[in-house]
This record gives C-alpha cells, structure tokens and sequence, in this order.
C-alpha cells in the first residue's frame, strides 16, 4: 500500500489527528479444522460477509495506513477476499508471536502503532479500538497494550498477570499454575496494540520453551517489562471477542451480528414488530417509518425507503424498495426487483429483475420477471411473465394504466401499451396496443338444456343395462 501523504491528518479531519499512524496485522493462517471445511474459517460468512470482512471493514474506520493479513500455505482464497491489501503466508503454523514475525517484510520500516487482530473474531466494534489505541497514545505510553476480558465461563484463554507497574506479564492456560489459574480472572483476547518501532525487536527474542512449543506473541509483555518497559490493559466484553472455531461458534456469532443489525434498524426509525425473526445483511438499508411483521430475511443489497410496511414471511435479496410501498405478506423479491413508490405487492409474488413503477398493484400468485409493470398498472391474480424461452430471457413491457386479467401468460418479448386491458385466462404473444383490448383465449359456447337431455340419455342406458342382468338369472 502506498504511504499516506504527509498532511494525511488534516485531510481526515480532527479526530484522525490525535489518533496517529496505524498498521494493522490480522492473523488468520489458522486452518479451522474444527469447522470441517473445504473453505478456510475466515471466509465463513457472518451477516453475509466472510467473517474476516467484517473485521476488515470495521479496521478501515481507523482508516489504518497498512493492513496485512498473515494466511496460511494455499490460502489464495483469503488473499483474493481480503485485496487489496497484503497478505503474508506463514509457511508453518509456529504460534502467534511467529505469525506477526512474518508481518515483518510490509511492516518493519513501520514508525507507528501495530494492532493486532484475530481472522477469526469479527464481532469487535471500533469504539472497542479506539479506546485500545488511545490507552497506547497516552501518557505513559505503554509498549504493549492488551484487550482484557473476564469470560462468564471460564475458558482456556491466557491470563494477565496485572502488578505494580501495570500489566507484567501474560501466562497462557496451559503454562499458568493452578493457583493462576484460580486467582488470574482477567484474561487475554489476543488484541494487543504494540508501538510499531519495537515490535520486530520484541517478536526477535520470542522463545519456544512452553507448554505448546509454540513462538507466543503473549511473551512480548514480559520481554518488554524486562526491558524497562511499561505494558498496560483496557477492559473488553466477552460478546465482541467470541472467537469462531465451529459451526455452533458461528451460529453464536450470527445471533450477536443479527441482533446488531436490528438493533441499528430499529435505532434509525424501523418497528420490527417481533426483531427476533427478521433476518438481515450486514448491508440492508432499512429507511424510517418502515414496519416489517414478523419472519422476513433480506439477502444482499437491500434498500428499503420510507414508509414501507414489509408484512409477514417475505424474502427480499438485491432489490430496491421505494417509498410507501407494500411488500406480501409470503412475496418474494429476487435480485434486480425494484418496487416503485407506493406500489404493492402481494401475496405469492415474485419479481425478478422487474420495475414495478409507482402505485401499480401486483397483488396475487405472480411471476413477473425481466419485466416492467408501467406506473398505476393492475396486474390480476396468476399473472405470469413467460420470460425464457429455455435458452434466453426476454421482456415484458406493460404500460402505465394497463390493466392485466387474471390467469394471463404474457408470453415474452411482448408489450402492453398504455391503459390497455387484458382479458382474464389469455395467452398474450403479440404486442396489445395502447387503450386496446385484447382477449386471447378459446370462445365460449352454450347449448341450451343440454345438460338435462345429457342426464336423461345417461340414466335410460344404465336402466337398459340393470334390466338386461336380471333376464340372465
Ligand atoms: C491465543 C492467545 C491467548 C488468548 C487467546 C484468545 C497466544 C499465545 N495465546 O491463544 O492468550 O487468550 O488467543 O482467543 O497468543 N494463528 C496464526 N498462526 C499461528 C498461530 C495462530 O495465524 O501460528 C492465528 C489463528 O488463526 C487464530 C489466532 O492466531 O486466528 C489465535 O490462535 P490460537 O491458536 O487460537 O491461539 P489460542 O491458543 O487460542
Ligand atoms: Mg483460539
């Protein structure tokens, strides 16, 4: 990554100016193997993004001048993920303190602070890091500053060993002494903010010798305390550092981020009326005055605008929702639906690539696909868009005002022109004209008292037949 320019600060404004120059290191050369996956744990998707993103993206508000991500061997799937920026590969999974030595290359001419992250805990919030980074800023300006977190249950997480001086040492759970283990409540998270200049220095004197045979990135608090350095420690919640190493994790962090997301939709001015059912994206937008009933998920690129009421059992992915609108209950918007203002769609709907413009009604068991629904336009009960012909799509142009009988095929490329009307049950394939009617469908006929002359006829022969039996006995 190039190097900011020198009045960097000023361009980002005031806050940036206090917080500095900032490198980011994130460790994900983990393989995940307790997620028995053929796809490498970070790039399991939280929200719908992979969960190494959200650490991303949540970083970039800190608006880091380096990022380097530290993969393991034939992990190109995360680097793709994770460009543009950098990754390194770990050839050999040594331990912690090893995997930020091979941030060395990117990162070892770097003056400023060094935040340490985990690929794999991707629920942390900004606010959590600021307040990491300023603790490193401040007066004394500790070397070393550590996320600590007491966990509710326990855990074999590294411990912080907390003195006079400040934070003296961490001592993983497999090295801690019972008696550690029993008094130490504070334990590691694994973020730690470094002053970048000494980083390199400290990971050099790493040493192996412990329970795991592993280079500990933990053991540089201790190293730095024997150099006459000071370490210290901001408290964290055990909900924003939940690590993901299973299935069951990543569901457990699925629930925090979705309770996130609706918190934050509510928070703009949305009723969820029961948030525990609705499932969103980490990128819905959701406008204010918007209701949504209960069990409805949004895909990806959701825009929802005001006013809207999504009712119940509704699935929605990469469609736009305008103002007022009404979506289902049970419609189903698929990628490209845009749903003008004030228009509705209802139950047993679905639109795909489609713009149903403003006020048109599709209310009632309809495809509408590669289409457009002109302005005002009603579209009757089993209405269906015969957009593919089995090798291509084509469209459908109905116009604005035109009204659509129910139970009619509209077989594509074909147009309704303006305020034309559609009779019920027809097969449209040519182009209707503007204000025109056109039926398209077999004639009725109607033969008067046919039906009791039908009866009649039926009756005698079934008589003739009974009779005919009890001559043979
Ligand atoms: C680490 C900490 C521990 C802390 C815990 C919090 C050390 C020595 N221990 O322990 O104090 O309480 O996290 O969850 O740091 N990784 C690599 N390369 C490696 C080893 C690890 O990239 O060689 C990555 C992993 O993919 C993972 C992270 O570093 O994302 C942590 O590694 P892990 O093995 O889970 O460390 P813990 O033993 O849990
Ligand atoms: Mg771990």
């Amino acid at each position: 990554m190039a190097p900011c320019p020198p009045f960097r600060n000023i361009c980002f404004g005031i806050s940036d100016m206090s917080e500095g120059k900032l490198a980011v290191i994130v460790l994900a050369a983990g393989q995940g193997t307790r997620m028995k996956s053929a796809m490498p744990k970070v790039l399991h998707p939280v929200a719908g993004r992979p969960m190494v993103a959200h650490l991303l993206a949540t970083v970039a508000e800190l608006r880091p001048e380096r990022v380097v991500v530290v993969v393991g061997p034939g992990m190109e799937a995360v680097s793709a993920a994770v460009a543009p920026h950098a990754t390194v590969v770990q050839e050999e999974r040594l331990g912690t303190g090893h995997a930020v030595g091979c941030a060395r290359e990117p990162l070892g001419d770097f003056d400023g602070d060094v935040l340490v992250l985990y690929g794999d805990t991707p629920l942390i919030r900004v606010e959590t890091l600021r307040r990491l980074l300023a603790e490193r800023r401040a007066a004394p300006h500790p070397a070393v500053v550590v996320l600590g977190f007491v966990p509710a249950g326990g855990g074999e997480y590294g411990r912080l060993v907390i003195g006079r001086a400040g934070l003296e040492a961490i001592v993983e759970h497999r090295d801690a002494t019972p008696e550690q283990r029993a008094t130490l409540s504070l334990c590691n998270s694994g973020v730690m903010a470094i002053d970048g200049p000494r980083l390199f220095g400290l990971v050099d004197r790493l040493r192996n010798a412990n329970a795991k045979g592993e280079y500990y990135l933990t053991d540089i608090v201790a190293l730095a305390r024997g150099d006459g350095l000071l370490c210290g420690w901001v408290d964290g919640e055990e909900e924003e550092l939940l690590g993901i190493n299973s299935r069951a994790e990543l569901a457990r962090a699925e629930a925090v981020a979705q309770s996130r997301l609706r918190e934050a939709a509510m928070e703009g001015g949305a009723t969820l009326v029961d948030p525990a059912t609705v499932w969103f994206t980490h990128d819905t937008r959701v406008g204010r005055d918007v209701t949504i009933h209960p069990n409805v998920v949004f895909g990806p690129r959701v825009t929802v605008g005001d006013g809207v009421v999504i009712n119940g059992f509704c699935h929605i992915t990469e469609a736009v929702i305008e103002d007022g609108a009404i979506i289902g209950p049970f419609a189903r918007l698929r990628p490209g639906a845009v749903i003008g203002a004030g228009a509705h769609i209802g139950n047993f709907v679905e639109v795909k690539k489609a713009t149903v413009e403003a006020g048109a009604k599709v209310n009632h068991l309809t495809y509408v696909g590669d289409a457009r629904v002109g302005a005002g336009a009603n579209v009757g009960a089993g209405t269906i868009t015969c957009n593919y012909d089995g090798f291509g799509k084509h469209f459908t142009d109905i116009g604005p005002g035109a009204f659509v009988g129910s139970n009619t095929s509209l077989v594509a490329p074909v147009s309704v022109g303006a305020g034309a009307v559609i009779g019920a049950g027809s097969v449209i394939t040519k182009d209707v004209a503007p204000g025109a009617l056109a039926v398209a469908r077999g004639a009725q006929m109607e033969l008067p008292g046919w039906a009791e002359r039908f009866r009649a006829k039926r009756q005698a022969a079934k008589e003739a037949r009974r009779k005919d039996g009890e001559g043979k006995d």
